[in-house]
């Protein structure tokens, strides 16, 4: 949730640091510092809440001079954001400064255990208790500071990524990770330091992903050294990214959120090539023909996701049941982890994840794979620690999502989901020959479809002005687009923080519909499709109540459009593909919104992303092979 980086090298650190902050705000954004041992070999350590600007003004007049150094853009957890809970933490004596993403979930039992020692602690936070006590441990035993780090892993109980500076000690940063991602850039007489690859492509393009419970013992003029927790050296493997600078930046647009909206027609080419033949009859995703067995046996698959992925999630349910007739349960990863679920090893587990870091997905996975079920990931970040934890899986292929709002790997999980169910059903036989053939075919023009739909901004755009002001909205759809109603929901309220619900539209006279007034505005996605006429007698029962309907529509629709207050047309696709089309105007109401409030889109309060970017050439390009 937080994001790290790392410098040690023969350049000043600080323009480095700042600017790799500014590229992993979107990890967290609430308050900000850095850690640097000075040229007069001091360890100065300055922070503040607030953004990464912020900090800049903060250490307008400081010293911060240093070829070595770490910084932290902090997503809360334990204690408020403020000055005093930002990283970097420095030990009791002031003697060490370290940085920390995760969660230590026995900070409380090890805290207590200081402070019986005499320690006391300056913030609120479980980060604190590690330095704390790595310094504890290095003073003790009177060893070096990896030894120490060592020593203080073992007690610890939770996940992180850290790193460690010492005063006195210029030459050396100690990180290590469990559960939270680190990787390493390896330059010329130099190394990076990040929780993703984003600060570090501009560097260089070789990288190292550190592994759960790793430490990196990275010294200037020295190569890269690793061991684990147990002092067993533990051989860098150096990748080459596959990253493009351009995928980080804003590319004209104001907002991340909107460049990626904008951006979804060519990512859809991209997570749909090489899955398609050139003739358009066949769709294969490897990583299903490589466990074939498995899909075509499965007595039931279970999807487990969160948010977003989720929604996407109870797409692929329809799609799965209709298409290929294995039975399918979507579960919220956090509920997953923490019932008794049954397992059977006959089930196949799909795990949805954009970040590939979401710790209730990766928990879900654990607990799954503990029971014998195959797990299949689909995943956006490459390398990611999901990816790495399921047995195969594909990946989306749409790049860095650096917007919170999740709009362009919505997209591109719903057609993977698709390619996915189509592969099966064909193993299956569960499918006419013609159905699979069209299905392709609309699978193959959706990006063309996205273009089309991009139209519809300047329309939704005027709309947008009238809803500014509302302080409610409710979604609507049903069969496929009810997940669809769901994900335009959600999209209003993290970015406008309106209050906004979506329901499948056949529940509103079950209670919700005690709402509608004529201030009510109500998002309903009535696109053609087999229920369309039950939506109509729906959207009439709004209208009967005075609600202002907003309908998502196919093209040279008149049924509908004679009801709705506005139209905002869609080209037709099979109800199956709508989904992904329909989401469009929906990611684009919610942004307009947004921006009219005058909101901070990217980077919405309370809201961090995961993870995205460690992009990488995976041995496999199309589709990840087996663990
Ligand atoms: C919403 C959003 C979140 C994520 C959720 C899961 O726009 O982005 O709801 O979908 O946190 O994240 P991933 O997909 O990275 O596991």
């Amino acid at each position: 949730m937080c994001g790290i980086v790392g410098y040690i090298g023969d350049k000043d650190a600080f323009p480095i640091l700042i600017k790799g902050l500014s590229r992993l705000e979107y990890r967290g954004y609430d308050s900000a510092g850095v850690a640097l041992i000075s040229s007069k070999n001091e360890l100065n350590v300055y922070k503040c809440k607030g953004k990464v600007a912020d900090l800049q003004r903060f250490t307008e007049s400081k010293d911060v001079s240093g070829t070595i150094g770490i910084a932290h853009t902090r997503w809360a957890t334990h204690g408020e954001p403020n000055d005093v809970n930002a990283h970097p933490h420095y030990s009791s004596s002031e003697h060490l400064a370290l940085i920390h993403n995760g969660i230590i979930e026995n900070y409380a039992v090890l805290r207590k255990q200081l402070e019986s020692e005499g320690y006391h602690f300056r913030s609120s936070t479980d980060t604190e208790v590690v330095v704390f006590l790595i310094e504890y441990i290095q003073k003790k035993n009177n060893v070096d500071l990896c030894t120490a780090v060592q020593l203080a892993l073992h007690q610890v109980v939770g996940a992180y990524a850290i790193a460690v500076v010492e005063k006195g000690n210029p030459d050396c940063i100690i990180a290590a990770r469990k559960s939270s991602p680190l990787v390493i850039g390896v330059g010329e007489n130099e190394f990076f330091l990040a929780s993703d690859a984003t600060p570090i492509v501009e560097y260089t393009q070789n990288v190292v992903y550190l592994n759960d419970e790793e430490i990196a013992v990275i010294e200037r003029n020295k190569p890269l050294r690793i061991v684990d927790l147990n002092n067993v050296t533990v051989t860098p493997e150096v990748k080459k990214l596959a990253l493009n600078l351009s995928q980080l930046e804003k590319g004209g647009y104001p907002h991340f959120m909107l460049k990626e909206i904008y951006e979804q027609p060519e990512t859809l080419k991209d997570c749909i090539r090489g899955r398609i033949n050139v003739e358009g009859t066949h769709v294969a995703l490897s990583g299903v023909i490589d466990n074939c067995e498995k899909f075509a046996n499965a007595s039931r698959i279970i999807i487990v996701a969160c948010g977003t992925s989720w929604h996407a999630a109870l797409i692929g349910e329809h799609l799965i049941e209709d298409l290929c007739r294995i039975p399918v349960e979507v579960e919220y990863a956090s509920e997953f982890r923490y019932r008794h679920p049954v397992i059977l090893p006959t089930d196949v587990v799909i795990a949805i994840s954009q970040s590939g870091e979401t710790a209730d997905t990766l928990a879900a996975i654990e607990l799954a794979k503990s029971k014998g079920a195959f797990i299949y990931g689909i995943c956006n970040v490459i390398g990611s620690s999901i990816a790495r934890a399921t047995h195969s899986g594909s990946y989306i292929h749409v790049g860095p999502e650096i917007g919170v709002a999740s709009t362009k790997a919505f997209t591109g999980q719903v057609t993977v989901l698709s390619m996915l169910a189509l592969t099966i059903a064909k193993v299956r036989n569960t499918i006419t020959e013609e159905k699979y053939l069209s299905l392709i075919k609309q699978i193959q023009e959706l990006p063309e479809r996205m273009k089309e739909t991009l139209k519809c901004n300047e329309q939704v755009k005027d709309l947008s002005k009238m809803f500014t002001y509302a302080n409610n909205f409710i979604y609507l759809g049903r069969g496929y687009n009810y997940p669809a109603a769901l994900e335009g929901a959600l999209k209003l309220k993290e970015i406008s923080y309106i209050h906004a619900e979506g329901y499948p539209a056949a529940e509103m006279k079950h209670g919700p519909i005690a709402l509608i007034d004529n201030e009510m505005p109500v998002v309903a996605i009535a696109t053609t499709d087999s229920i369309y006429e039950k939506t109509i007698s729906n959207i009439q029962e709004i209208k009967a109540r005075k609600g202002r309907v907003i309908a998502v529509v196919t093209e040279g629709d008149t049924k509908v459009c004679n009801i709705a207050d506005t139209c905002i047309e869609v080209p037709k696709v099979s109800e199956e593909l709508c989904p992904i089309i329909a989401s469009i105007p929906l990611q684009l109401l919610a942004y307009y919104i947004a921006i009219n409030k005058g909101r901070d889109v990217d980077q919405p309060r309370n809201l961090a992303k995961s993870v995205t970017c460690l992009l990488y050439t995976s041995p496999s390009p199309r589709d990840y092979a087996a663990s």
